[in-house]
């Protein structure tokens, strides 16, 4: 799929990996529609971009607003070819606390934002792009998903979280199965530690430490090395229904 010229939906694009994956995209001629929770960052990243750039507030557990940020795509920029999904919450929680087991709310509302969330901008992006016009290969769409190294190497306290990635990563082929006779492809990518406000919140010494694990190169990934992989996942027609991870060979211990 061609990025130049067409337009993509990047939930969670107002911050981190969603916001440089807008940059990119609009930097390489695309149409870009920024949907999240966060108005301020939104609309301040659609304003610096221009007429390529909308913001849409969306929440993505939010059906009604999920569906209107698709029907801006439509109707702003005439369809939708593909949608990125990079809102996510990352909250660590061990299941028991002094006081016995903990509430059931942080699991909930990580599982909802996360893995509903991403279900639900699939479901009305991917409908949006089986209304348009196939390329000559037949080609309508391109989602890509945000997973994370926890999909797989979960630490303790991440019982939530690696379970709403891991459920990313499980959906990525069935939906690829289901989507191939429209054209449409599905991926994600597993992050390792990125430098987003995400990890900002942790205090320096704890990022450093972060960063020292990753065998080579030493460091956080920067938001643009993922749009980067974003973007390729784009425009490589032959990547369907794959999990790539982007970690610098990072195997999370256990704690
Ligand atoms: N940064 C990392 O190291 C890392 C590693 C692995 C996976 N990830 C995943 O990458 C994705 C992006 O993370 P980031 O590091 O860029 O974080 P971030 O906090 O910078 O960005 C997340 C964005 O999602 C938005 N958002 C949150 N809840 C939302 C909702 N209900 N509806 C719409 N938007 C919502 C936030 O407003 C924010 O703009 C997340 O899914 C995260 O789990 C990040």
């Amino acid at each position: 799929m061609n990025i130049s010229g067409n337009t993509f939906l990047i939930s969670g694009g107002g911050s981190g990996l969603g916001a440089a994956c807008v940059r990119r995209l609009v930097a390489n001629g695309a149409n870009a529609v920024i949907a999240d929770v966060n108005r301020t960052a939104g609309e301040s990243l659609a304003a610096e971009l221009g007429a390529p750039a909308r913001f849409a507030l969306t929440d993505v557990t939010d059906e009604i607003s999920v569906r209107d940020a698709v029907t801006l795509a439509e109707r702003t920029f005439g369809g939708l070819h593909g949608s990125i999904q990079c809102a996510g919450i990352a909250v660590a929680e061990k299941v028991h606390g002094k006081e016995g087991p903990n509430a059931l709310t942080t699991f909930a509302k990580t599982i909802q934002i996360n893995l509903v969330g991403t279900y639900n901008v699939i479901r009305y992006a991917s409908a949006a792009m089986m209304r348009g016009v196939p390329t000559n290969s037949g080609e309508r769409g391109v989602i890509v998903s945000t997973a994370s190294v926890a999909a797989f190497d979960g630490q303790i306290g991440q019982a939530a979280y690696a379970a709403s990635k891991g459920a990313i990563v499980s959906m990525t082929l069935p939906l690829a199965r289901e989507f191939a006779r429209h054209g449409i492809r599905v991926l994600a990518v597993a992050p390792g530690l990125f430098d987003t406000p995400l990890l900002a919140a942790l205090p320096e010494p704890a990022r450093q430490s972060l960063a020292q694990q990753v065998p080579f190169p030493p460091r956080l990934g920067r938001p643009d090395e993922f749009a980067a992989l974003v973007c390729h996942c784009i425009e490589n027609e032959m990547l369907n229904g794959e999990v790539i991870r982007l970690d610098g060979a990072l195997r999370m211990a256990a704690k």
